[in-house]
């Protein structure tokens, strides 16, 4: 069986990996994939959002089943346009990404599911927006309703900061039609964690919560990016709070998509802050988490492609998904200036150290996001280049292996934050 994973980031680097590790999958394709899964599977230079390019290489490659990783595919409907081909695909139809594609339509269908979420309006009209910002006061959150590459989001701590976000959004449309309509919504307290779920339309099997890193700097400072690191589990959703969660964030979704019509199949994603009155959900996504997905998946010890393939087939039961009691941990290496500007094109030093160490080791292994192979030499090509990551007993131990080899890669100007998981290492000791 062939298996085709769609995107090229740090996450599809990961699900190849998984996906080549089952002995029925003669080969993982993936479009276009990148340095990382150039060692793992084949590449092919179809882009992420090319659907008939996309569909057209399954039906030539002769796929069994496409694995989607990021949203932009799944919003523009790859998965109807595989359906209406015939070929299996986990990730949901167009209609259910809208919960990642537009906030507008998450925040109505929690309302309507009835799971806990800040309060919120939606407008159209920037005058509206503004005046409803007047009457409520700061602090508020600010949001663009399309895909604005996680840039579309303004925490205003102040009704001005608030303001100047409606005419960035509607007025200037720095995020071109993205940002025609927006949502206003109650600012949260908490610590945040990322809550996923494997779904098959009705059914789902939980993965353990994670931790993502989303400001650039050490201490949750600076401008956010995609995420500079994450661990799993995280200390703040322990296990014993996995199944009531689950019925709070998972449930209520899949059984009002499943009513619309638009049965989840695929991984959903809730990013949840932990507020003093419990959990809220922030946003859904409608995919693995990057780079939640890479500690997640080296837990994982139940075969990925049998739990794709029974999501797929709308057969999937809890038990599917084991995962191992270590905790895993990844350290991301970003290119000097990211999120902003950056250079691309440098040589990356001791990777195949590093393949040679992973081998030995499966609980170490550098995953690649941002890199290109040329002339037979791995150099940076993104902005998010590398994912290290590591399995230990607990927390300490796994961000002590991943550090350890951090300093084995590398690249001229390597920026990475150095208090992963120091979060997670304080609540435990509490
Ligand atoms: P989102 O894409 O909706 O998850 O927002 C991106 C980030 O903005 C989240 O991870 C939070 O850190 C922050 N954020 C979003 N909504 C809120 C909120 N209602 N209150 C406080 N912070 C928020
Ligand atoms: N790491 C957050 C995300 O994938 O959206």
């Amino acid at each position: 069986m062939n298996v085709l994973v769609i995107g090229s980031g740090g996450r599809e680097h990961a699900l190849c990996w998984k996906l080549a590790q089952n002995p029925r999958v003669s080969r993982v394709i993936a479009a276009p994939g990148n340095g990382g899964t150039a060692r793992e599977a084949v590449n092919f230079p179809v882009k992420d959002d090319d659907i008939p390019g996309l569909i057209a290489l399954a039906k030539a490659e002769n796929v069994g089943l496409v694995v989607v990783g990021p949203e932009a595919p799944l919003v523009a409907g790859i998965a109807d346009a595989l359906a209406a081909e015939g070929i299996p695909c986990f990730g949901p139809d167009a209609y259910a990404a809208q919960l990642e594609g537009s906030k507008a339509f998450a925040k109505n269908v929690m309302r309507a599911a009835g799971v806990p979420t800040a309060d919120f309006e939606v407008f159209d009209d920037a005058e509206a927006a503004k005046a409803y910002i007047r009457r409520q006061g700061a602090p508020l959150v600010v949001k663009a309703d399309g895909l604005a590459a996680g840039k579309g989001v303004v925490v205003a701590s102040t009704v001005d900061e608030a303001l100047e976000a409606i005419d960035d959004m509607m007025v200037a449309k720095s995020f071109g039609a993205a940002g025609a309509r927006v949502v206003v919504e109650a600012a949260l307290a908490g610590e945040e964690a990322s809550f996923l779920a494997f779904c098959d339309g009705e059914n789902f099997a939980l993965l353990p919560s994670a931790q993502d890193h989303k400001a650039v700097g050490e201490g949750d400072t600076g401008p956010n990016t995609g995420g500079m690191g994450a661990y799993s589990p995280a200390p703040v959703l322990p296990q014993e709070k996995y199944a009531e969660t689950a019925e709070l964030v998972i449930r209520p979704i899949l059984t009002h998509l499943k009513a619309q019509g638009h049965p989840f199949k695929g991984v959903l994603y809730a990013g949840l802050m932990f507020t003093k009155e419990g959990p809220l959900v922030l946003e859904y996504n409608v995919r693995f988490g990057d780079p939640e997905c890479q500690p997640l998946l080296m837990r994982l010890e139940s075969d990925l492609l049998d739990i794709l393939f029974a999501c797929a087939e709308g057969r999937l039961t809890p038990d599917m998904v084991r995962v191992r009691p270590e905790t895993a941990l990844c350290v991301v290496l970003a290119a000097p200036g990211y999120p902003g500007g950056y250079p691309k094109g440098m040589e990356i030093t001791g990777l195949d150290e590093a393949d040679d160490l992973a081998r030995r080791d499966p609980g170490c292994k550098v995953f690649q996001a941002g890199t290109a192979v040329a002339g037979g030499t791995t150099v940076t090509n993104g902005g998010r280049v590398l994912g290290v990551t590591a399995l230990g007993a607990d927390l300490a131990e796994a961000k002590a292996k991943a550090y350890e080899l951090v300093a084995k890669v590398g690249f001229t100007g390597c920026y990475f934050r150095r208090d992963i998981g120091d979060k997670g290492i304080a609540r435990s000791k509490k």
